[in-house]
């Protein structure tokens, strides 16, 4: 398993190109399952998550085909051999539930494995299998997959979610675009990935209006054809590279990024006294003097505070002038990162779904290790900035969402490198 290591203490100048969305990226791919026409996606990221998706989506008999290094996605789902999503594959990624609405809504049938939990929660898909159920399918869980059918197809229904979940609402959009008459979906969420899910199947030939509101419509049609799509920007890695400038010092200027997709982020972003300025390529974030102030933050679904920021956000407040107080209001345990910061010297306190963190001047380098995705990265961010050597281990955790990071940080001029093991 690689590792990073990063010697801190070196301002940061320079620009860091910002790739497509992960998360709207795994919920596009699978939406080849609901036309027998092309699908092409454009401005891919080359993620280890999406080769997952583009394996899963083999094994049901799609076509899918990285073109131009990966950045461009080529699939079609002419012939399915099978409906079948096999637990060796969805246990390393959760998003492959995201097939169980496309195969109901084409097929009328799916076998799909229970994810399981994951390091920041139980992350059960009780949502998902309502929203299913109210579209007239029958799901039973045996052996640990959820087995669904609709052998007369799906009809149009209300869906109304108790709570606000991104994947539950991707895959209620993607069955209802193809259930017999209209389906209203309330509470639905509103994050920018289920905005550009919405925007690919209506030029699919979608009857859909409302994305981006707690109420989304859908129209049901019969067929959809093919299209070519653009991945809207990462707002997550946007976020993550605007903390790196924040954190180290220095100024980045984040080039394709979108600042209207992270608002609230950078509104809380610059309360810590860093400068965020929108520019024609994109989002130029510079620290000049001194230490950040302490800021609160609780997160929410968007357009509230990003959950996946909030471990970004607390290797910044690590080093911040005062107290910030971070609550995690959408998983149960997004806090593994706090006992490895605690190493570099952090001075943190977690009580259930609140952390406080008590800024000191500067951290020190220590082996740390990932335990998840944006854990991972709040590592490496902290090691920017920490006196000596940080390194990060089990890194594979890392690249499931980020693109060749140690090179962005390199060419932005980190002392930061990759570890190959044997
Ligand atoms: C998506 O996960 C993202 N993943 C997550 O990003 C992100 O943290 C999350 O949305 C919240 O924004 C992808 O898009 C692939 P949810 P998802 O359903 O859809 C509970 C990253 O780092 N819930 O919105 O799984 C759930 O336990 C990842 O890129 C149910 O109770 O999240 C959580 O507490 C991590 N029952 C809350 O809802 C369900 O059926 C929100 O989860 C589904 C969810």
């Amino acid at each position: 398993m690689d590792s990073i290591k990063v010697r801190g203490g070196t301002e940061l100048d320079g620009r860091i190109a910002i790739a497509g969305a992960k998360n709207a990226c795994l919920a596009l791919m699978p939406a080849t399952l609901l036309s027998d026409a092309p699908l092409t996606l454009t401005n891919a990221p080359r993620l280890s998550d999406i080769r997952t998706m583009t394996t899963l989506l083999q094994s049901l008999g799609a076509e899918v085909t990285q073109l131009q290094g990966g950045r461009v996605l080529a699939l079609s789902s002419h012939d399915i051999a099978s409906q079948r999503a096999d637990y060796d594959i969805v246990r390393k990624m959760r998003a492959s539930i995201l097939v169980l609405g496309p195969l109901l809504a084409r097929w009328g049938r799916a076998e799909v494995s229970l994810p399981g939990g994951c390091a920041i929660g139980a992350r059960p898909v009780d949502l998902h299998q309502h929203a299913m159920e109210c579209l007239g399918a029958e799901l039973e869980l045996r052996d640990g997959y959820l087995h669904a059918r609709a052998p007369s197809g799906l009809r149009g229904a209300v869906i109304e979610f108790p709570l606000v979940s991104v994947g539950a609402t991707e895959n209620a959009l993607m069955a209802a675009v193809l259930a017999r008459g209209e389906t209203e979906i309330r509470n639905a969420a509103r994050e920018p990935e289920i905005v550009d899910l919405a925007h690919c199947l209506r030029a699919m030939g979608a009857q859909i209006e409302g994305e981006g509101t707690a109420t989304i419509r859908v129209q049901g049609v019969s067929t959809l054809h093919g299209t070519t799509h653009s991945v809207v920007p990462d707002r997550i890695e946007l976020g993550t590279y605007m903390l790196a400038p924040a954190i180290a010092g220095g100024t980045v200027e984040c080039v394709g990024g979108r600042l209207d997709l992270v608002t609230r982020f950078a509104e809380k972003l610059s309360e810590t006294g860093i400068s965020v300025e929108e520019t024609a390529d994109g989002v130029r974030v510079s620290r000049s003097n001194g230490r950040v102030r302490a800021v609160d933050v609780v997160t929410a679904p968007y357009p509230g505070f990003p959950t996946d920021l909030q471990a970004q956000m607390m290797a910044l407040m690590c080093t911040a002038e005062g107290v910030s107080v971070l609550e995690e209001r959408i998983f149960e345990n997004r806090f593994m990162h706090a006992p490895e910061l605690m190493r570099m010297g952090a001075r943190i306190e977690v009580h259930g779904g609140t952390a406080r963190v008590t800024g000191v001047e500067r951290l020190r380098g220590a082996p740390v290790m990932a335990t998840d995705l944006r854990a991972s990265v709040s590592l490496v961010l902290a090691g920017l900035a920490a006196e000596g050597e940080t390194m990060v281990s089990r890194v594979y955790h890392l690249d499931r969402g980020y693109e060749r990071i140690e090179e962005k940080l390199r060419a932005c001029g980190a002392d930061i490198e990759r570890v190959r093991s044997e």
